[in-house]
């Protein structure tokens, strides 16, 4: 997905026409209470996606947040739930490689509009997210900020703190920013009200190609989570 498909409002147009927010919250590991006060403080401060699955044990907390939307001005058909199973909007998939995605367009009848994956600057996903794009299936990247093994690594590498500082943003606002400049999505999980709001800040400047580059160059094939090429 070209960056030129992302439109002023901060959401990219699926291959079905749907559009999705280029920002959500990730809500892995987060329980009630904690899932309640941060999925409400997210629509109020202008969060439209939630990232979500069964194994995380809190979409009830989250369906009940949703049932009062109005209360924050918010109107439940704005708001994008990514899940694993029901009535949906749009088909994703997930931790698929390029040799996995070859395969299922072999027997689908309808594409993919989303795969979501790792990705980060140690781990660019450079040729999968070029297949993607060839296919019109748009790229989502989880643990954007390295996850909760990775993210102390990634938060001191010197390139990307020397980038956060000529830009006066966090080193997690630059690995956001990465995956946006890169026409991906992002999903990034906190249990913080401050960093929930520090993530949503990052569509007021842009990194120049070189810095993108110098980025791209800290690519390690590293995974901070799990390896889905060892799926045959
Ligand atoms: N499809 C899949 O297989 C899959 C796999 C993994 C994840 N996911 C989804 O993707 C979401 C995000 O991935 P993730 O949770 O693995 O990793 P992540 O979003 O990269 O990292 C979250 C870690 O970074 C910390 N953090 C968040 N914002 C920060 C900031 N501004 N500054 C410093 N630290 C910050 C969080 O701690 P605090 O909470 O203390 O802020 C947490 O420990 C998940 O929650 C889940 O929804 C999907």
């Amino acid at each position: 997905m070209s960056t030129s498909t992302i439109n002023k409002m901060s959401c990219v147009v699926l291959n079905n026409g749907i559009e999705m927010p280029l920002l959500g919250l990730g809500t892995f590991l987060l329980q009630s209470p904690d899932i309640t006060t941060i999925t409400e403080a997210a629509l109020r401060q202008g969060y439209r996606l939630i990232d979500t699955a069964a194994v995380y044990r809190n979409e009830h907390s989250i369906g009940q947040v949703l049932k009062k939307t109005g209360a924050f001005n918010v109107h439940r058909d704005d708001v994008f739930i990514t899940s694993k199973l029901g009535k949906f909007k749009a088909i994703g998939i997930s931790n698929y490689t390029v040799q996995h995605i070859k395969e299922l367009l072999e027997y689908c009848s309808v594409v993919p509009a989303v795969l979501q994956i790792e990705a980060h600057p140690y781990l660019i996903q450079k040729s999968l997210r070029e297949f993607c794009e060839k296919k019109g299936i748009h790229v989502q990247a989880y643990s954007s900020i390295g996850s909760r093994s990775g993210c102390k690594e990634l938060l001191s590498d010197p390139t990307v703190m020397k980038i956060a500082e000529y830009h006066n943003k966090t080193c997690a606002q630059i690995l956001l920013r990465w995956a946006i400049e890169h026409g991906m999505s992002v999903i990034p999980k906190t249990s913080n009200l401050g960093r929930l709001k520090e993530n949503m800040d990052i569509f007021d400047f842009s990194l120049t190609s070189e810095q993108l580059q110098k980025l791209d160059n800290l690519d390690k094939h590293k995974h901070f989570c799990w390896n889905p090429e060892d799926i045959k």
